[in-house]
């Protein structure tokens, strides 16, 4: 058995893909892609400066591709992202007049989900728009629109494409100040009478936090709004976070922290053991709630790809996903095996 027939009758089980794993396309990664997992992300290759790199330009080449393997291996396809801060193309940032500002984020949401309409099953609508204490993040967005952008990007993004489930996503979402800001922002645009179809966890964990009973409680407050729940972005650190040292968002200087980088020459048996017990304990409790989970996507196949080796600093060694660096299943991918 495969996790994607283990996991069938639960939700679909997605990965990211990056531009390298598609083009790679009938390699080793290819069969484990399609015979592992019913769903699949686009890790970068839909992000405005990829997709769309001039005002009046697309670059629709590696997003074409991503469609069609999703299409081959009959996934659930997942665009990310519409609307986004962070890898925005340049362009934006040019447009001094709000009204054009405001028509030019329509024409980029409705000009891509218009053309993969019927092709792209579920949607990242906007990403990212909240800080940690539950506030609207001051994105270029909210600068240029107020907070009207969010209700509109959704309004547009189902105007172009009724058919795609429409998702807000984010990261820290268990963090219950967060989370009281991100079920108010949907809520609102609810109000609106403009649909809101799911809300998407990222998941970027660690093997001790978020708590299970965080978890848990966020996936009941998301659902209890009326739309689906996904775990977007799933991979579990084993590296020292460095967020956690003093004075850290001060300096950000990361590189030359000692013990940063604990496992450069393989893992320890303990530490494959504890990976393993937190996948066990988080998908234990996914399935608990599989009525209210659409999907878990996890961030990538492999750990030798995992953007965790270069995040949030670079040049380490992490062990985040299912599936080591020689592309073998690990004691991860046996225990949520085990569960079903
Ligand atoms: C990351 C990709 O994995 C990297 O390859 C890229 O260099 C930066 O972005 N939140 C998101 C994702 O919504 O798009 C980010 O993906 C990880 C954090």
């Amino acid at each position: 058995k495969t996790l994607r027939q283990a996991y069938q009758d639960a939700f679909y089980i997605g990965t990211a893909l990056n531009r390298f794993q598609i083009e790679e396309s009938d390699s080793v990664m290819a069969e484990i892609v399609g015979k592992e997992f019913s769903s699949i992300t686009a890790e970068n290759m839909m992000k405005s400066m990829h997709i769309h790199p001039k005002r009046d330009t697309f670059n629709f080449e590696m997003a074409d591709k991503f469609v069609a393997l999703g299409e081959k291996y009959d996934m659930f396809v997942h665009g990310h992202t519409l609307v986004w801060h962070s890898q925005l193309s340049p362009w934006f940032g040019t447009i001094e007049d709000s009204l054009e500002f405001a028509d030019a984020t329509e024409k980029h949401i409705k000009d891509i989900a218009s053309k993969y309409k019927g092709k792209i099953d579920s949607w990242d609508v906007v990403n990212e728009a909240l800080n940690e204490d539950g506030s609207l993040r001051n994105s270029i967005f909210l600068q240029k629109m107020g907070e009207d952008y969010l209700a509109s990007a959704f309004k547009w993004a189902a105007e172009a494409d009724n058919g795609a489930d429409l998702y807000y996503n984010d990261y820290n979402m268990t963090n219950p100040e967060k989370r009281q800001g991100a079920i108010a922002m949907v809520k609102n645009i609810l109000d609106q009478g403009v649909k809101v179809d799911g809300i998407g966890m990222q998941g970027h964990w660690h093997l001790n936090s978020p708590s299970l009973e965080e978890i848990e409680q966020s996936i009941l407050d998301y659902s209890a709004l009326g739309v689906k729940v996904a775990i977007t972005e799933l991979d579990v650190s084993v590296l020292p976070n460095p967020w956690d040292l003093e004075g850290a968002e001060i300096s950000q200087n990361f590189e030359n922290s000692e013990g940063m980088n604990p496992y450069k020459d393989g893992l320890p048996d303990s530490i494959q053991v504890k990976l393993a017990n937190r996948y066990k304990d988080i998908f234990s409790l996914f399935l608990k709630h599989k009525d209210k989970i659409s999907r878990v996507t996890f961030w990538g196949v492999s750990d030798g790809q995992s953007w965790l080796n270069g995040f949030p600093i670079r040049g380490r060694t992490n062990y985040p996903l299912l599936f080591d660096r020689d592309l073998k299943p690990k004691a991860a991918y046996d225990s949520i095996m085990a569960l079903k």
